[in-house]
């Protein structure tokens, strides 16, 4: 065994990239395994600020990066992230892709824009990057996989069968596109793609039996969860640990560690219910300490306190055996923090996220008041260095959510993180 995974357990935007930069370090292989460029991953890396939205943030450690099956594969956004990482002299040529994953082509992200259009205020909030409708293709058994992409002969075969299905369901298409238009742009993009391409589920396991160090990458955060997720206010894949043997293509008994990584306090993009988001101006101090803005799409975040609820239910999908509590400082200089230990929902506490949008929507949060911290520890190097209020804010969550606090984080640098438990592969 020599799987470790890292997986966003809130809404996603908890700070992944950091940790999985953290841990590629040691690892020899780096996958992606869910979602596409939906996904927004901001790595400090030599002095440099890179913001990638597609490619594993393993890409700068110089070590194998896989694309797994379960993603969502858009080739004009891959072929641009890849020159985006050659500009800055980063090299993509360990880059493998799964022949199995499926292929974002531009109607896909017309028909997100006229979904969200259609639901009109019920919107999912997407990030319009044609991800719902490619996963709707592949369950419908009309996706095209890679593998008929970068064959061209099969690729303009597969989009005759499936274009005019879907102009038949959204004639607007017909306005914007045909199968000729796409085809003579996307095959280009197939020919710079297709040395890339291979059976990413075979090469894994190849490493897996050989011992190799393999780090799979969550992208999105658990509560976005197709299944466990805040449904419909989701995305359209399984972004948890629970996600990583369908879109790695491997087993499960190949994961040792899942490493969950949480905020100190929770943030929420898109539409969808939000148990304990503040609509005061604690929530706005928050978001501006925080920088709470979308790396993909720009858009404010929404915030709120520490919800053990959500972090609960993710550690059960994802069976996560340690957390990554990041942003530990922007909750320095309240006087008081609250953390939501439950719901109540008609008079009876519950500890599990009902399954409708509308009962999450009714639950009221059950909050202890913890004393906070006046103290900036942005340059603590250890937990005994942390304010002892701060200290005991760590070892509550560590109770409600019954998972310890393996690493936190006091900045956006690197050596501002301190680990407590070294992650062994
Ligand atoms: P989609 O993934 O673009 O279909 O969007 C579905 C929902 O997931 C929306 O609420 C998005 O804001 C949210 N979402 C998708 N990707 C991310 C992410 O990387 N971070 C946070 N939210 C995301």
């Amino acid at each position: 065994m020599a799987g470790v995974v890292v997986v966003g357990s809130m809404w996603g935007d908890e700070g992944k990239g950091k940790v999985t930069d953290y841990l590629a370090q040691k690892a020899d292989a780096v996958v992606r395994y869910a979602g596409g460029n939906n996904a927004g991953h901001t790595i400090v890396y030599d002095g440099k600020k890179f913001a990638l939205k597609l490619i594993p943030s393993g890409i700068f450690s110089g070590h194998e990066v896989i694309m797994g099956n379960g993603m969502v594969v858009n080739p004009k956004a891959f072929l641009e992230e890849v020159r985006y990482l050659n500009d800055a002299g980063i090299d993509t040529s360990r880059i493998k892709v799964s022949d199995r994953c499926h292929v974002i082509l531009p109607y896909h992200l017309e028909i997100d824009a006229i979904q969200e259009k259609r639901k009109g205020d019920k919107n999912i909030g997407t990030t319009k990057k044609g991800i719902g409708p490619t996963y709707v293709d592949k369950y419908s058994r009309i996706g095209i996989r890679m593998g008929e992409f970068i064959d061209e002969e099969l690729f303009l075969e597969r989009l005759k069968e499936t274009f005019p299905m879907k102009v038949m369901e959204y004639p607007e298409l017909e306005e914007k596109y045909s199968v000729e238009s796409i085809f003579e742009e996307y095959k280009e993009y197939a020919k710079a793609i297709k040395p890339l391409v291979c059976d990413t589920g075979m090469l894994l396991d190849e490493y897996l039996q050989q011992d190799r160090k393999v780090l799979f990458e969550g992208a999105q955060g658990a509560m976005l969860d197709i299944d466990y997720g805040t449904y419909p206010f989701v995305t359209s894949s399984h972004p948890g640990a629970n996600g990583v043997c369908e879109g790695a293509g491997i087993g499960p008994l190949y994961i040792k560690e899942a490493i969950g990584i949480i905020k100190a306090y929770t943030t929420r993009v898109g539409s969808g219910p939000f148990p304990t988001e503040l609509f005061d101006e604690v929530g706005d101090l928050i978001r501006e300490r925080g920088h709470e803005y979308g790396t993909v799409t720009q858009r404010a975040r929404r915030t709120g306190w520490f919800d053990a609820v959500v972090v609960n239910q993710s550690r059960r999908m994802s069976s996560l055996t340690g957390i990554s509590l990041m942003l530990l400082d922007v909750l320095s200089g309240f006087e008081t923090i609250k953390i939501c230990k439950a719901y109540r929902l008609d008079g009876k506490e519950i500890y599990g996220l009902p399954s409708t949008v509308k009962d999450i929507e009714r639950v009221e949060p059950v909050y202890e008041e913890m004393p906070g911290w006046q103290e900036d520890i942005t340059h603590v190097q250890s937990f005994e260095e942390l304010p002892v209020h701060c200290q005991n804010y760590i070892r509550r969550i560590e109770e409600l959510i019954h998972c310890p606090v393996v690493m936190f984080s006091v900045g956006p640098d690197r050596n501002q993180t301190v680990v407590l438990k070294d992650i062994q592969f």
